[in-house]
């Protein structure tokens, strides 16, 4: 039998995990945009820490957090999290993989048709009273050619969705097999393939070393036009290049939901050019995801408490 366990929640997440935990016996504590050396104060006697995308879990956070048994990432990507330092003190990390994946599909949907159709850009000037019929000719995703790089979880649920409004897909992702791809009625290709063939290039893969600036100049002058879609992770893409590509019109625009600093500052070179559509990574945030992605970390960090197995799930 376990005694009560403190968890640190640092990041917010869904009233249903939080009651989850109480209810399983747990001390809930929350503490939002703690930062520095009031996070490691802050972390010193938690036997898990709770967080989205917001809290750098760093090797000076594990070294701090002396029982710490746990990290819970209530979200997929764990880019936030050190991973080698949480190996080195024993602490086990957990994400959230499946609760979040279809409204990031969702909303990367709606990213490639609010740029296609410059919406936000035309509500602006409505709301001011501005009827800008005239200067707003969009384009349309039916019969055009969507590049999905990286086909995992969020990448697949895309391509069933936009394979139901008669898009072409072609996929690069040199991780998995032409039957993922096949199933779903995509082309897998390399990688210069992809970016010369996509009308709308839609970025899924996790922000690694690998996949830093994977997007940058090059790339962009590859697709020589058309939409660049992330709704993955800043950094993927080089911002400054991106800005750049859409300006001089490389690009006819991109949607991002996704910042290699976040929250992002308003110099960030992507908030002004006019046809990059942006969002505060909005990504994950329906009502149904955050409680699936707060309900799974809570169960997997009872499951940690009670010695069970961490399933990701
Ligand atoms: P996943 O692990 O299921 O899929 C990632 C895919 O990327 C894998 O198939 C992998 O093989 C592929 N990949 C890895 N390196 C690659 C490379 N160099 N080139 C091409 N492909 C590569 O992850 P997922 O659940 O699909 O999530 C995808 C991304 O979306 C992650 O970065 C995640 O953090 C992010 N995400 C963002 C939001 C948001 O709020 N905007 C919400 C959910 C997920
Ligand atoms: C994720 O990786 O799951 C996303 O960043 C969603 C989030 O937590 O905002």
């Amino acid at each position: 039998m376990i005694t009560r366990m403190k968890v640190l929640v640092t990041d917010p997440i869904d009233d249903a995990g939080l009651e989850r935990l109480r209810e399983a016996g747990h001390e809930v504590e929350t503490a939002y945009d703690v930062t520095g050396d009031a996070l490691l104060d802050a972390v010193a006697d938690a036997n898990a820490l709770v967080v989205r995308s917001g809290t750098e879990v760093t090797d000076a956070v594990f070294e701090a957090a002396s029982d710490l048994v746990i990290v819970g990432r209530a979200g997929i990507g764990v880019d936030n999290i050190d991973i080698d330092a949480a190996t080195d003190h024993g602490v086990i990390v957990a994400n959230a993989p499946e609760g979040n994946v279809r409204a990031a599909a969702e909303h990367t949907v709606a990213m490639a048709f609010a740029s296609a159709r410059s919406i936000p850009q035309a509500h602006a000037r409505l709301k001011t009273g501005e009827w800008a019929k005239g200067d707003y000719l969009g384009t349309e995703l039916n019969a055009k050619t969507l590049g999905i790089v990286g086909l995992g979880r969020v990448g697949q649920e895309v391509a069933k969705r936009l394979d139901g409004i008669g898009m072409d897909l072609v996929a690069y992702d040199p991780y998995i097999g032409e039957e993922r791809a096949e199933r779903l009625g995509a082309k897998l290709v390399e990688f210069e393939a992809c970016l010369e063939r996509a009308d709308f290039l839609t970025v899924h893969t996790p922000l690694t070393p690998e996949t830093e600036d994977l997007i940058s100049t090059e790339e962009l002058e590859l697709m020589g036009g058309g939409y660049l879609v992330n709704c993955a992770r800043g950094g993927v893409v080089d911002e400054d290049a991106l800005a750049a590509a859409v300006e001089d019109g490389t690009l006819d625009g991109a949607a991002i939901d996704v910042f290699a600093d976040e929250p992002v500052s308003p110099d960030n070179p992507l908030l002004d050019v006019d046809d990059v559509v942006v969002t505060p990574h909005l990504g994950a945030s329906t009502e149904a995801a955050q409680e699936n992605v707060a309900t799974s970390i809570a169960d997997q960090i009872d499951a940690a408490f009670n010695g069970e197995p961490v399933m990701n799930a």
